[in-house]
């Protein structure tokens, strides 16, 4: 019997239209477009609309596919979201989006795994797809950054942006598709990045709120020591594990976090610049965005067969890579 693998046959990203450069940006805290550009890579990034939440997000990708792939959104069997900040804590923003965008025929879930959101959650429908049971799964990661970031604190409110995108997911007997992957976690690293109270550790309190810790929390330096580390040796392990050279290696498509982590990467696989997915500038640190939105912009330039690497690492700490056969 033929294999079946889970091959990307459709992608989508979605920004919102807002921009907040760095010169906004130096109007808002005391840092400078010199110091963001040369730490971090990062020009600008984009911003929701008032109101405007994660599955407004999640519908324009799961409409954009459909469309692109010339399906119905009654077609989709299924909806895995990796994203940290869902319209709420429940239901899940799977479900807002399947009922907004009409996918009256899918199930499906959030998931958490922070940065590494998307990767986790293509895992997931990549197996609901090889074992034959669904034939149409969509996988989104994107964030809503701006809903938990406090624009005063210049350690997190210069990295984060607001964006993602989603990928289909369909059965392939060419051997096209996912073809292995990697994922870790570690929840010793947890105070190292977190979002501190608003869960039943500690429920939202008028003096937790007042002394501004329902937002994001980051170590920068001990994340980035661990980012640098942990996604360049799974990205290296996963090309080990595969038997495959840089030569071979067609894109590195790495979480967007920092440029001089995503070089270490580059580095450490022996892959050059020309082949590194980098888009960081335009839309800072999405989260579980990072990597579908770099999917959706190098679309035209990727062809069939072409190795992919993905590889993460966010809050938990969770991290991974995927090595996926590009199929079209
Ligand atoms: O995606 C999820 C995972 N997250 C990451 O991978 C992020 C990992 N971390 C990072 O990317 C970096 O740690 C940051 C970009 C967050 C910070 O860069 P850094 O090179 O680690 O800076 P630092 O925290 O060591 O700070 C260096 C200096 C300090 O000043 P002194 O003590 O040397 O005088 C900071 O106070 O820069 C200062 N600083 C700033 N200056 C201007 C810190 N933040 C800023 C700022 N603007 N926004």
């Amino acid at each position: 019997m033929t294999k079946i693998t889970a091959a990307i046959t459709s992608v989508q990203g979605y920004v919102p239209e807002k921009i907040l450069s760095n010169a906004d940006l130096e109007k808002m805290v005391d840092t400078n477009d010199e110091w963001i550009t040369s730490r971090t890579g990062i020009k600008e990034r984009r911003m929701a609309a008032p109101g405007e939440a994660l599955s407004d997000f999640g519908v324009k990708i799961i409409e954009g596919i459909c469309e692109k792939r010339g399906i119905s959104p009654l077609d989709i069997d299924m909806v895995v979201v990796g994203s940290i900040t869902g319209d709420y804590r429940f239901p899940s923003s799977a479900n807002v989006m399947c009922d907004k965008a009409g996918c009256k025929n899918a199930w499906g879930f959030d998931l958490s795994a922070a940065c590494s959101g998307f990767l986790y959650a293509l895992d997931v429908g990549r197996v609901y797809v090889e074992n034959g049971t669904h034939k149409k799964v969509i996988v989104i990661g994107a964030d809503v950054m701006s809903s938990i970031i406090n624009y005063k604190d210049r350690a997190t409110c210069i990295i984060f942006g607001d964006g993602g995108g989603g990928v289909l997911l369909e059965p392939n007997e060419e051997g096209l598709g996912v073809q292995d992957s990697i994922l870790k976690s570690d929840g010793s690293g947890r105070q190292f990045l977190l979002q501190e109270v608003g869960g039943s550790k500690e429920p939202l309190t008028a003096e937790n709120v007042g002394e501004n810790r329902q937002y994001v929390y980051q170590e920068g330096q001990t994340v980035f020591k661990n980012a640098v580390r942990n996604m360049a040796d799974v990205a290296a392990e996963i090309m080990e594990k595969n038997n495959l050279t840089s030569e071979d290696v067609a894109w590195l498509v790495p979480h967007q976090a920092n440029l001089r982590i995503i070089d270490a990467t580059a580095r450490r696989m022996g892959v050059g610049t020309e082949k590194v997915m980098v888009n960081i500038q335009k839309y800072g640190n999405t989260t579980a965005g990072t990597i579908p939105l770099c999917l959706w912009e190098w679309e035209d330039k990727l062809k069939k067969g072409d190795n992919l690497v993905l590889a993460s690492f966010g809050g938990g700490f969770t991290w991974g890579a995927i090595y996926l056969k590009w199929a079209y």
